[in-house]
């Protein structure tokens, strides 16, 4: 599994790089929007600051989304982006939403499946984002996406919503999903965001789609392993859960008792006073 990082802001994307692990970068408006506020009223030349992004990850894949809402819109935004940033250092994802309707009923609106199929056949490499269902994930693949986003967190806050359940963003919610009473609660079968995971990877798996399924909207360093463990093949997380990665409070125990046991002789050898 590859470890991406969730983020537009450069200072939190170097300091990933720094520890060696990043092997690349999501961004969307919302975080995009985030990284510029974070800022504090610092000018910012878009252009110039999505650049740093692209050449300090060279080698690495960095996702940048369209705006638009329609087939001809996300079309020429993926055109654009592509053409304007992917010179840089060639690692350029341009992604797509899987259905950009804005209203609320949205079936019929193959616009994302339209311009992933025409975006693809011109060599740009698509990440489909706002995947909810395996469905969705089967169709952007089959139109030629390199890589489907389903956001796990989400799915876990629909489940709740439309079973009126109180949460906070950040509770648990549990990979095998969670019973009232006898009942299990589910959107369409899917019981939890990690079991949408699991059934993107199985849909894609009976079709022999190469795409890679990316586990976005992780919001615990449980559903981290959790991801990790069925196997995905990309798992996006922001700088705050990254960081929660090497913690434990057995570990820190360790490590102050370790550091005060060290003998003269073994500091010695070590060339420590
Ligand atoms: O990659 C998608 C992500 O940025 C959304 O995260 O936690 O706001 O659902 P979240």
């Amino acid at each position: 599994m590859k470890i991406f990082i969730d983020s537009a802001d450069i200072d939190e994307i170097k300091e990933v790089l720094g520890y060696g692990i990043l092997e690349g970068v999501t961004t969307n408006p919302s975080l995009i929007k985030k990284a510029v506020e974070g800022r504090k009223g610092k000018k910012i030349n878009m252009e110039s600051y999505i650049k740093e992004i692209l050449v300090v990850c060279k080698g690495k894949p960095v996702s940048l989304e369209v705006i638009g809402t329609d087939y001809e819109e996300m079309v020429s935004e993926g055109k654009t982006l592509f053409k304007k940033f992917n010179p840089v250092a060639k690692n350029v994802y341009v992604k797509i939403p899987v259905n950009p309707c804005l209203e609320e009923k949205c079936d019929m609106n193959f616009d994302g499946i339209k311009a992933i199929k025409t975006l693809s056949k011109q060599k740009i490499p698509i990440n489909c984002t706002l995947i909810f269902t395996p469905e969705q994930a089967f169709l952007a693949a089959k139109a030629g996406a390199k890589i489907v986003s389903p956001f796990i967190g989400r799915e876990d806050d629909y489940i709740r919503e439309i079973n009126r359940l109180k949460f906070k963003k950040e509770d648990y919610f549990p990979e095998e999903g969670f019973r009232r009473g006898k009942k299990l609660l589910d959107d369409n079968g899917i019981v939890s965001g990690v079991d949408l995971i699991i059934e993107c990877i199985e849909i894609l798996r009976q079709s022999r789609l190469k795409t890679e399924v990316l586990a976005a909207s992780i919001r615990s360093k449980r559903q981290f392993r959790e991801v990790s463990e069925i196997g995905v093949d990309i798992a996006t997380i922001p700088l705050g859960i990254i960081k929660t990665l090497v913690d434990h409070p057995k570990t820190l125990e360790g490590m102050k008792k370790f550091t005060k046991d060290v003998i003269p002789e073994y500091k010695k050898l070590l060339n420590r006073k």
